[in-house]
């Protein structure tokens, strides 16, 4: 105020009239006091830019941690790799198609067989990065990690920050939808390097390198108490690097890591099926259906998973769209955790699927018939290869025969798939021979549904061994996958006796490969369960008995795209992991009651 009352007086008395040495002066004078009060306006402008929210990491118990590589250890992305200035983030591009290859949900990468956090009250998860805003980076904090379900990803509570050269694109999912319930730009210029999410009062607040970008409602997606970090990269595109991630408490609020569990689990219960299945008068291996989330996230699935089987099968995650997303990426990770798990607890791993008609990435679909050969030769090699010594068994080829029993007057018809359209029935010859090649000690199956039957259908698969044996194809037995989805589909073990002693007159194993009953009538589906059970008991070359998954919480028959979720019945233990009449049944089958 005083500043410019004195230029005013000055402008008043006027420069002309003044005496030269007087107007030099009034001159630097007025220089002065302009430059001053400019001085004074920028101070003010800065000021003013600089009192937006500053954040700086917290001082607090931190939880995580940074580069050097040791530090960045806990995190096990599928695909990323510990390089000297962090974890790069790769791209995978991976998807989940429908059964009838259509359809792509998103399937990022999450930390699952790595450590997570738990965290209670408010508190606050800090992110740095290389190259994110250049590379599009996903960074997805979630509340549990995804379950797939039956060709679809159940979206737990998660919040995903996409980081590009626009700013940060926040999406939450609230648990009620595959889609986002609330998504938003928070633009900001430049590229950012360090992301803060501030978790309090019911809102996430987010910092883009110190500055406040915004905050959202939080829609209690962090009520579980756990956060399990994901990550990503657009795809195609060049990748990024996390070099640090710690998460702290804010205020009463607090943030601990919590490392993965020890893998190994108990299996000394005696009743246990495996325990029994090794006592048996006939001995043979119990397997089940696992798949990887569950089994690093919940104590219950994991203890079953270990304790009562003595094999398994990983549900998913060794078919193509997710071990093979992209032409050139291989993301063996999440099945190499299975198998590692498998290891602890001394259970032998059965491959699935290598050549499928279904579970194929895009790219794979998209393939011109003249190269799927080499691509399904390729897949074959790298993937057998990499599991050799590991994988003592795997399904070749996983149902070559038609859905539609009735195209054709007395048989079956192969399946219309890409490789059936590329090669003919070949493509099976190919199948068997590339695997054996690639690891000689494998067993190798053929595995098919509806087979436990009379009919066309089981005609056709034996028309089909005959043929494939005629020109020499090594392949050791056949899996009859034994879904009972409804009545119909019961399943005479009378039948399928005979029809295990009708392999083994060619020479070929069996084994029940997925069995799921379901499970309206409890006391029907135990005697379902046990009658299978029993035909493989008594038949030596039925050298296993698999039951698709464990429990009923994590059923591959939940219903498609339900939320909530609506959970099938079929299984052993029901979604609480109370055990049903068909556990006690196969006990007692075990023990030869
Ligand atoms: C199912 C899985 O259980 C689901 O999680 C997935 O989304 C689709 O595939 N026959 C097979 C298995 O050979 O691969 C199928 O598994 C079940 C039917």
């Amino acid at each position: 105020m005083q500043v410019s009352l004195k230029i005013k007086q000055q402008k008043k008395v006027g420069v002309k009239n003044l005496k030269r040495s007087n107007r030099l002066n009034i001159f630097v004078k007025r220089h002065w006091l302009r430059t001053v009060s400019l001085l004074v306006l920028i101070a003010l402008a800065i000021f003013l830019v600089r009192a937006r929210p500053v954040k700086a990491p917290s001082n607090g118990k931190i939880a995580g941690g940074s580069s050097p590589v040791m530090n960045m250890s806990w995190l096990k992305i599928p695909g990323a790799q510990l390089e000297r200035d962090g974890l790069r983030i790769n791209p995978l591009g991976r998807v989940i198609v429908e059964q009838d290859g259509s359809g792509s949900q998103a399937n990022p990468p999450v930390n699952a067989a790595g450590s997570h956090f738990d965290v209670s009250g408010d508190f606050e998860i800090y992110a740095s990065f290389i190259n994110a805003s250049e590379g599009g980076a996903s960074l997805q904090y979630y509340s549990s990690p995804p379950i797939i379900y039956d060709e679809w990803r159940f979206e737990t509570p998660s919040v995903r920050f996409y980081i590009n050269d626009n700013g940060v694109t926040a999406s939450i999912w609230d648990g009620t939808s595959s889609e986002p319930v609330q998504t938003h730009l928070f633009a900001v210029g430049g590229s950012i390097s360090h992301l803060f999410m501030e978790s309090s009062g019911g809102k996430l607040t987010l910092y883009a390198d110190s500055r406040k970008i915004g905050s959202m409602d939080d829609h209690k997606i962090f009520s579980s108490g756990h956060v399990w970090v994901g990550a990503d990269a657009k795809s195609p595109g060049p990748g990024w690097t996390i070099n640090d991630l710690h998460a702290s408490g804010l205020g009463k609020g607090t943030a601990s890591l919590v490392a993965a569990p020890t893998l190994s689990v108990s299996h000394v219960d005696p009743n246990a099926l495996r325990n029994l299945a090794q006592k048996a008068s006939r001995p043979l291996k119990i397997g089940a259906a696992i798949t990887l989330n569950p089994l690093m996230s919940d104590d219950s699935y994991r203890q079953l998973a270990g304790g009562q089987f003595s094999m398994l099968t990983p549900e998913n995650e060794m078919k193509a769209q997710f071990i093979h997303p992209q032409p050139e990426v291989y993301v063996f990770d999440d099945a190499d955790a299975i198998v590692a798990f498998a290891e602890a607890n001394g259970m032998t791993v059965h491959g699935h699927a290598l050549v499928f008609g279904e579970a194929n990435p895009k790219w794979m679909q998209a393939t011109p018939p003249s190269q799927l050969q080499q691509v399904m030769v390729d897949h074959i090699q790298q993937v057998v290869g990499h599991f050799k010594g590991k994988v003592a068994e795997w399904d070749v080829v996983n149902e070559p025969l038609s859905d539609d029993d009735s195209n054709s007057g007395s048989s079956v018809d192969m399946r219309d798939t890409i490789w059936q359209r590329a090669m003919g029935e070949a493509f099976i010859d190919k199948a068997f021979e590339a695997a054996h090649k690639a690891d000689p000690s494998a067993k190798l199956y053929l595995n098919e549904y509806g087979l436990e039957a009379d009919g066309e259908r089981w005609d056709s698969l034996i028309a089909l061994v005959g043929r494939l044996q005629a020109r020499h194809i090594p392949i050791d037995g056949i899996g009859f996958q034994s879904h009972v989805y409804e009545a119909a589909d019961h399943e005479d073990p009378a039948v399928l006796k005979s029809h295990i002693q009708q392999l083994a007159k060619l020479g070929l194993l069996s084994r029940i490969s997925e069995i799921d009953v379901h499970g309206e009538d409890a006391v029907a589906q135990a005697k379902e369960y046990a009658g299978v059970l029993g035909a493989c008991l008594s038949e030596p070359t039925c050298t296993s008995f698999s039951t698709w998954g464990i429990t009923n919480l994590y059923g591959s028959t939940t219903d498609i795209g339900s939320y909530p979720l609506d959970f099938g019945d079929d299984l052993l233990w029901d979604k609480n992991f109370q055990p049903k009449p068909a556990y006690g049944s196969l006990q007692q089958a075990l023990k030869g009651r």
